[in-house]
């Protein structure tokens, strides 16, 4: 069962409009990540489930509700700010008590389950601690022990770790996804960071100039991306430009400046005609990278031209820089006055260094391919 359903949100606000048309349905139990850039109507998004905006149009339901018009305090949603906005004049325990009260639950009652929910944070023994002395990451923990005590069917969270440092922000999302997976309640979370949203969602759902334009499992939504914008979203990755030279009844050749041709097997006859201009992705871990066992040391690049029926594509250059990175390595390699940049795991590299020559390949199966328009060639 779906537990929340938007049909054609749309948020305006005078001439801006922050949300398009957004259509989703949230299962029962989902932790879903809406990712997107600042001011990709993220938080609009979120606002109108919670009830603290009003739709120009479309329509909410949570459960078997339409909620569209109803008030926020109307609703079985709770929401978690970024700023964990606290009350400091409370202790953490009246700050944890304070949804429950309202609900008009028993004192005894209200003191048992915040202090539930405390230990659920690990926050049991800061009942009687003023917040204000708090360090943000626990502070965060207070904030969500906070919504989660009004026992909502529904957790949505703006942005709640952003304000946390990396290593605590990583150890969070590690609990943040434990809690969910715990209390099997629908989780909404809005990111900007895709390490985040990857680490927590079911379903991530990538938002760009308040459309949502892409809504899968992180796996699928990294091994298939709709557009340009989400590849380039998603990670770092090497964009090549690239016109369809020839095309055959199993790949595409395309030139590239790189120098060389490139192949691009397809699984059909190709979906792009000879002269067609692309993009092509070349994530960094697709590339493998050796020193050229033919290096001719005098500064030239040779380039292999591709055989037909070959998936193998493989481009020589340079070193230009080498970057440590803890547990990986990046070559930037200069190529005909392109460049890509290449990531390997510092174990069991033979080491390379700027100005060495060296071979890069990849399986042309892997890469991915955009017309100029951002959209994806299905290959
Ligand atoms: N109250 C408002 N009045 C006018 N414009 C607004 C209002 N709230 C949001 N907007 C605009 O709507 C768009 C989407 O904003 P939103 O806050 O939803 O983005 P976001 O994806 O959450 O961004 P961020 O990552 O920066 O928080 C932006 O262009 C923003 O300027
Ligand atoms: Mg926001």
């Amino acid at each position: 069962m779906s537990e929340i359903t938007l049909e054609g949100l749309e948020k305006r606000y005078g001439e801006t409009t922050a949300v398009e048309d957004v259509s989703v349905d949230i299962d029962d139990g989902e932790l879903l990540c809406l990712l997107g850039p600042s001011g990709s109507g993220k938080s609009t998004t979120l606002r109108m489930i919670a009830g603290l905006e009003t739709p120009t149009d479309g329509t909410i339901r949570i459960g078997d509700d339409d909620v569209t018009d109803q008030p926020a305090y109307d609703r079985t949603t709770s929401t978690v700010f970024q700023d964990w906005a606290l009350f400091p004049h409370k202790t953490v325990l009246e700050n944890v008590t304070f949804g429950l009260k309202m609900q008009g639950v028993s004192k005894d009652e209200r003191r048992d389950r915040a202090r539930e929910m405390l230990e659920r944070v690990q926050m049991a023994g800061y009942g009687d601690d003023d917040p204000t002395t708090l360090s943000g990451g626990q502070k965060q923990r207070v904030a969500l022990a906070r919504s989660l005590a009004v026992n909502p069917d529904v957790l949505l969270l703006d942005e709640p770790l952003s304000n946390l440092d990396k290593r605590l922000r990583e150890d969070m999302q590690i609990e943040l996804r434990e809690i969910h997976d715990d209390l099997e309640k629908t989780f909404v979370h809005v990111t900007h960071d895709q390490d985040e949203a990857f680490t927590l969602a079911d379903r991530i759902g990538i938002m760009n100039e308040g459309e949502l334009i892409q809504i899968g499992d992180p796996h699928e939504v990294y091994e298939n991306p709709k557009n340009r914008f989400i590849e380039a979203f998603l990670g770092d990755t090497n964009f090549v430009d690239a016109t369809v030279s020839r095309t055959t009844a199993e790949a595409a050749y395309v030139d590239t400046e790189l120098g060389a041709e490139l192949v691009l097997p397809t699984d059909r006859e190709p979906a792009v005609d000879e002269g067609t201009d692309l993009t092509i992705s070349l994530r960094p871990e697709i590339l493998s990278i050796d020193r050229a066992a033919d290096a001719t040391g005098d500064g030239t690049t040779k380039q292999r031209a591709v055989a037909d029926g070959s998936t193998a594509n493989a481009v020589t250059g340079t070193i230009r820089n080498v970057v440590y990175r803890g547990s990986t390595v990046r070559y930037s390699v200069s190529i005909d006055g392109a460049s890509l940049f290449v990531e390997r795991s510092d174990a069991g590299v033979e080491t390379l260094a700027a100005g060495d020559e060296v071979r890069i390949e990849w399986n042309g199966a892997d890469a991915l391919a955009f017309r100029t328009d951002g959209t994806r060639v299905e290959l």
